[in-house]
This record gives C-alpha cells, sequence and structure tokens, in this order.
C-alpha cells in the first residue's frame, strides 16, 4: 500500500507526481524465450495496472515513457508491434479512462503516427479532458526536442525572447508540477533523454526489475524511499 506521511509531518513534500521509465521488456521476453514484442504486450497490461496503483494510492500525475524518438530506429517488425499495443491500448482507452476519471495527456508531436492512430489520440485527450487522475504517456517523445519545439512554438507566436516561466506553459506539461520523482526500471542509471526540462529537482530511483516485473510492492518500496530523502531545492 502507498503510504503518505500526514500532511503536517515537517520537511516532506507530497508525492503528487510520479514518472516511469518502463525499461526492460524486450529482455524479460527474451529471457522466457520468447519473441520482444511479447515483452510489450505484457509491458502493457502492466502500465495500466500501475498507474492505477499510484492513482488509488493518492498520487494525481503519472508519467510514462512508452516510446522514444529514437525507438523508431528499431527493427520495424518491433515498431508494428509497439503501435499495435499502443493501438488496442488506445480504443480501450477511450471507454476505460472517462469510467476510472483518468485524463491522457500525450507528451510529444503526433505528425508521425498513422492518421486513425492520431485521430484516436486525439480523441482520448479530449474526451478526457478535466477528468480528475492526470495521465501522462510520452510517445514519439523526448525531452530535448521537447525543449526546441516550445521555443520555436513561443517564437512563431510572437515572443523576442523566453523565460522559465513561458518556457514552462510551452513543454508538453504546461499547467502541471514537475515529476517529484522518476522511477527506472531495467537496470540502467540514466534518464535517456525523459523529462529533460521538468526533472532537475526531481529524485530519481533506479531499479534493476525489469518492467514487466514490477509489483506494487516495489512501488511502495520506491515511494517509502521518495519520502527519506531531503528534498532542499538548492536551499539549505
Ligand atoms: C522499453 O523496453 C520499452 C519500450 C521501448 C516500449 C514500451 C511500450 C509499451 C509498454 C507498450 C505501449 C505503451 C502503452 C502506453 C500502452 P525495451 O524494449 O527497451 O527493453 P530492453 O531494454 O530489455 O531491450
Amino acid at each position: 500500500m502507498i503510504i503518505h506521511p500526514t500532511e503536517n509531518t515537517p520537511g516532506t513534500n507530497k508525492l503528487s507526481h510520479i514518472a516511469f521509465i518502463m525499461d526492460g521488456n524486450g529482455r524479460w521476453a527474451t529471457m522466457r524465450g520468447m519473441p520482444r514484442e511479447y515483452g510489450h504486450t505484457i509491458g502493457a497490461k502492466v502500465f495500466r495496472r500501475v498507474a492505477e496503483y499510484c492513482f488509488r494510492g493518492g498520487i494525481d500525475i503519472v508519467t510514462v515513457y512508452a516510446f522514444s524518438t529514437e525507438n523508431w530506429s528499431r527493427p520495424k517488425r518491433e515498431v508494428d508491434a509497439i503501435m499495435n499495443v499502443f493501438g488496442s491500448y488506445l480504443k480501450m482507452g477511450l471507454t476505460d479512462m472517462a469510467k476510472d476519471d483518468i485524463c491522457v495527456r500525450f507528451l510529444g508531436e503526433k505528425t508521425p503516427f498513422a492518421p486513425e492512430t492520431r485521430e484516436l489520440m486525439e480523441r482520448l485527450e479530449t474526451e478526457s479532458l478535466g477528468n480528475r487522475y492526470k495521465l501522462n504517456i510520452a510517445v514519439n517523445y523526448g525531452g530535448r526536442a521537447e525543449i526546441v519545439n516550445a521555443v520555436n512554438r513561443l517564437i512563431a507566436s510572437g515572443a523576442r525572447e523566453v523565460s522559465e516561466e513561458s518556457l514552462s506553459s510551452a513543454i508538453y506539461t504546461a499547467g502541471q508540477p514537475d515529476p517529484d520523482l522518476i522511477v527506472r526500471c531495467g537496470g540502467e542509471v540514466r534518464l535517456s533523454n525523459f523529462l529533460m526540462w521538468q526533472s532537475v529537482y526531481s529524485e530519481l530511483y533506479f531499479t534493476d526489475t525489469l518492467w514487466p516485473d514490477l509489483t506494487d510492492n516495489e512501488i511502495d518500496k520506491a515511494v517509502e524511499n521518495y519520502y527519506h530523502r531531503k528534498r532542499r531545492f538548492g536551499k539549505v
């Protein structure tokens, strides 16, 4: 069970936004003698379970890194499989997200997706707008590209210079607080171009657990670990 300290515990910042780098699907499948694509099918199921667990546990915003701008260069068969899993999720999401009071936002440019996928993504965003829990899915996402796009959008709207505030209002997560905690599965200890602007003061939690093996118990552990950190935001 996710446990938050009571509101009047001094020195704690409530964990309201958690982000996940869902790494290790391919290895998880290979270890079982299955094609990598199978790992993504299971990974998508785990993604739903994890998001629901976090929302039930009182976390308001969940962000997941599902597909990076670099992932397009994987073998076509694997990219197609991920897009299929993603497409099925979108169709299911359209019926389930409203019921579960979840507002979905996609982080990333939608132009490279097939027109029908794009349409589903836009519908899901529009139809879930205003729901209580925020679920951000980073697809075709790159942190540097996000910053460059934001600057270009500001320039196109007439800005001659940008500020931290204007840039924060032009990135994909505009209007949301930055992630308090970023959890990376799969054993690598890096951010891999994820939330470059938003992660400056995020606490980081790395685990060797492969994404499909991530249990509720390990999420509890990551949250407990977060609440033991001293967050000073550059102050003393
Ligand atoms: C990283 O594992 C995972 C991905 C690149 C794809 C993740 C996609 C999904 C979970 C499915 C679609 C998404 C949603 C939101 C429904 P990896 O393949 O890099 O694993 P490896 O490090 O073992 O090779």
